[in-house]
């Protein structure tokens, strides 16, 4: 596989060898940066994070991961308001100009397909941080990460996706990694209003991916990782559509108790009322790790897209 330039689609990080690749440096960071050895392979290059829409993990780990390695930020928050977008300025042009101050740009935008264009007009490596209800890549390679170095392994897990699996765009970059896993088994669970697009069910069609759609939460119990969502309500077109569903599913301690003992609980957060507080204490709630990890994940990637 040639050397990926930019991160728009989870299908381009779906190859064994770049994952290994990845996932090696992500550990190697996290123990030199736990023993305070960190080199610092970005020093003197610049990150620009644009976020359209709101997020603090997933800006903060990107600066975060920037900064650790030695580079420096420029950072957009609320860039719908407070760019030039709010002049009229597309989203090609901004990216053109922007590539002139920054190595690489990380872009968080409330259009299917905006990344996409980004990078067809940026010379430099541009990040897909979320495009509406479309792909979020880097947490997916996030969720995948923290699933083999929780329980070793993807193949042969069943794995139960929770929630908004329409609007959930964190599923949506998940599936590509999930579905050529041999021997795994998807329970797909969610109300009929949020059922996975049809583009997707078919993608696990052709991979022959085992897989069962059910509104049922029950069917979570014999899951090795439960993966949980948050109902997207800013795609909702009115608030009484996501009334509807808001509070569809709640996984709390009574729920969390019936899983099996080696199982672990997955939300790429913020979370809602789809998870109970007080099953946080639970050993198998590993979202706070997940959350952890993001930081070690995107070092990797913006060392390998960057250095
Ligand atoms: C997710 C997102 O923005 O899609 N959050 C994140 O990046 N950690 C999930 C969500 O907002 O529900």
């Amino acid at each position: 596989m040639s050397r990926l330039r930019h991160v728009v689609r989870a299908e381009q990080l779906v190859d064994p060898v770049l994952l290994d690749e990845l996932f090696n440096s992500a550990s190697t960071l996290e123990r030199d940066d736990k023993a305070r050895k960190l080199e610092l392979p970005l020093r003197g290059r610049i990150l620009a994070t644009m976020f359209y829409e709101p997020s603090t993990r997933t800006r903060f780990s990107f600066e975060a991961a920037m900064q650790k390695l030695g580079g420096g930020v420029l950072t957009a928050e609320n860039a719908l308001d407070n760019s030039s977008a709010s002049k009229g300025e597309t989203i090609a042009d901004t990216v053109r100009v922007v590539s002139g101050y920054a190595d690489a740009i990380v872009l968080r935008h409330p259009q299917v397909g905006a990344a996409e264009a980004a990078a067809q007009a940026s010379p430099v490596p541009i990040i897909n941080a979320g495009d509406g209800a479309g792909e979020h890549p880097t947490q997916a390679l996030i969720d995948v990460y923290t699933i083999r170095k929780e329980l070793g392994r993807l193949e042969g897990l069943n794995i139960a996706l929770v929630g908004d699996l329409k609007n959930g765009r964190t599923i949506h970059s998940l599936l590509p990694f999930l579905r050529h896993a041999p021997g795994i088994s998807l329970t797909l669970i969610s109300p009929p209003q949020l059922r996975l697009p049809g583009k997707y069910v078919r993608m696990l069609q052709e991979a022959d991916t085992r897989f069962a759609e059910t509104t049922r939460l029950a069917r979570v119990q014999p899951a090795d990782v439960v993966y949980v969502t948050r109902v997207q309500r800013e795609r909702f077109a009115s608030e009484a559509e996501y009334d509807a569903v808001k509070d569809s599913y709640r996984i709390d301690l009574h729920v969390a108790d019936s899983l099996k003992a080696r199982s672990i609980i997955l939300h790429a957060l913020p979370r809602t009322t789809e998870i109970s507080p007080e099953v946080d204490q639970d050993a198998r709630a590993a979202y706070f790790r997940q959350a952890r990890n993001g930081l070690y994940v995107r070092m990797a990637l913006l060392k390998y897209l960057m250095s």
